[in-house]
């Protein structure tokens, strides 16, 4: 393939270029996938409106996400161990996305850290917190991040326990990767890759190691996230939460009205819709599916963020139709940095933002702000 037109492009690509474990570990779903496949199912059963002879001529795509200026209505979503999909990937992502004005939003689970990507890019990000069992390690987290200028925190809800995929188990996804047989001669085949991971800042992960005894490497992922992750995290923590961070507070993971009130009532100031890329609870409805209800429920008193299976621009104009503010993209944009590094970044996002003028130019609307409820197909 000469060049990528489409984010399935890029995934095809980056399934070339990156070691199976890796790619693997952000391409899959949790158990049999139901889930994972029914965002993207949901999303493609919504039909979009074909509309004609209204000025297009001049689209905008901008918006605006927690009092700031967006170029687009897009969010990079954390995503874990982005420096295994490209050395480096977290910097090359946060400065793509700095380019393209859209925020950036670094994982707990990233290879490089936090001062990493402060220092590589001096501009504001987002940051996603996992709480661990240690509640200082979470403070000392939020202290991190608020010295590196991140202005707005995601606090991640859905992933108390680990949802498994089967193919981190096939695999035995470790960080760094194990020099076994099979790895070697995997990674030997992706040259590129492994010059961009060997000449990196981090290896391993650089939020953690150092701080959390057993970080350096990370024979199983896994059994760490069972070991340190706190099933007892609870609404209370989310409250000292909210008190002890001064930024924007997102809370990430809410497919449920309730769940989405007392979010609302504990203070949040935005709320993702998702079900954690069909990473998490299999079984459970997509994210489109919830999306409306939940805009029903608290769309006045909150910015609705929302994520789960975003692979073109008419998906983005789907979700802002039921209500989303922005979507978040995870995979679509790891693929790009898997691909071809941070252009591959930026050609991902290029890739949305071209599709969603284009899908807005054929429904007949020119602002991202106009569109609504009336370009999708209801049977009427
Ligand atoms: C972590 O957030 C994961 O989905 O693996």
């Amino acid at each position: 393939m000469k060049i990528a037109a489409s984010i399935d492009d890029l995934r095809k690509i980056a399934k070339r270029r990156v070691p199976r474990a890796f790619f693997d570990y952000a391409d899959s779903g949790s158990y049999s996938e139901q889930t994972l496949r029914a965002n993207r199912a949901d999303l493609e059963a919504l039909i979009l409106k074909q509309r004609v002879l209204v000025d297009v001529s001049a689209r905008d795509l901008s918006t605006t996400v927690l009092g700031k200026k967006l170029a687009a209505p897009l969010i990079l979503a954390p995503v874990g161990l982005l420096g295994m999909q490209h050395g480096d990937g977290e910097i090359l992502a946060a400065r793509a996305a700095n380019e393209a004005g859209i925020p950036f939003t670094l994982s707990t689970m990233s290879i490089g850290s936090i001062e990493h990507v402060a220092e590589a890019t001096g501009k504001p990000f987002w940051f996603q917190l996992y709480v661990i069992k240690d509640r200082d390690f979470s403070k000392q987290l939020m202290d991190r991040a608020l010295k590196a200028q991140v202005d707005t925190l995601v606090l991640t809800v859905d992933l108390q326990v680990l949802g498994q995929r089967h193919r981190d188990v096939h695999n035995g996804l470790t960080v760094p990767p194990e020099f076994r047989i099979a790895n070697v001669i995997d990674i030997a085949t992706k040259p590129a890759w492994a010059w961009s991971v060997l000449n990196a800042k981090s290896w391993t992960f650089g939020n953690i190691a150092g701080h959390v005894p057993g970080m350096e490497s990370v024979n199983s992922l896994s059994g760490w996230t069972q070991q340190q992750f706190d099933p007892a995290l609870n609404w209370k923590d989310v409250e000292w939460i909210k008190k002890y961070w001064p930024g924007k507070l997102v809370i990430k993971g809410i497919l449920d009205v309730d769940d989405a009130r007392r979010a609302v009532e504990l203070g949040a100031d935005g709320i993702v819709v998702s079900n954690h890329g069909g990473r998490q609870l299999d079984g459970t409805s997509s994210s489109i599916r919830m999306l409306p209800r939940v805009v029903e429920a608290v769309g006045k008193q909150t910015e609705i963020l929302f994520d789960g299976g975003i692979r073109t621009g008419a998906d983005i104009e789907r979700a802002l139709a039921l209500g989303a503010r922005a979507v978040m993209i995870g995979r679509a944009y790891a693929w790009g940095l898997g691909a071809l590094g941070g252009p591959g970044v930026a050609k991902a996002i290029d890739i949305l933002k071209k599709e969603l003028s284009v899908t807005m130019a054929l429904t007949g609307v020119a602002k991202v702000s106009e569109i609504d409820g009336r370009v999708i197909e209801t049977g009427r």
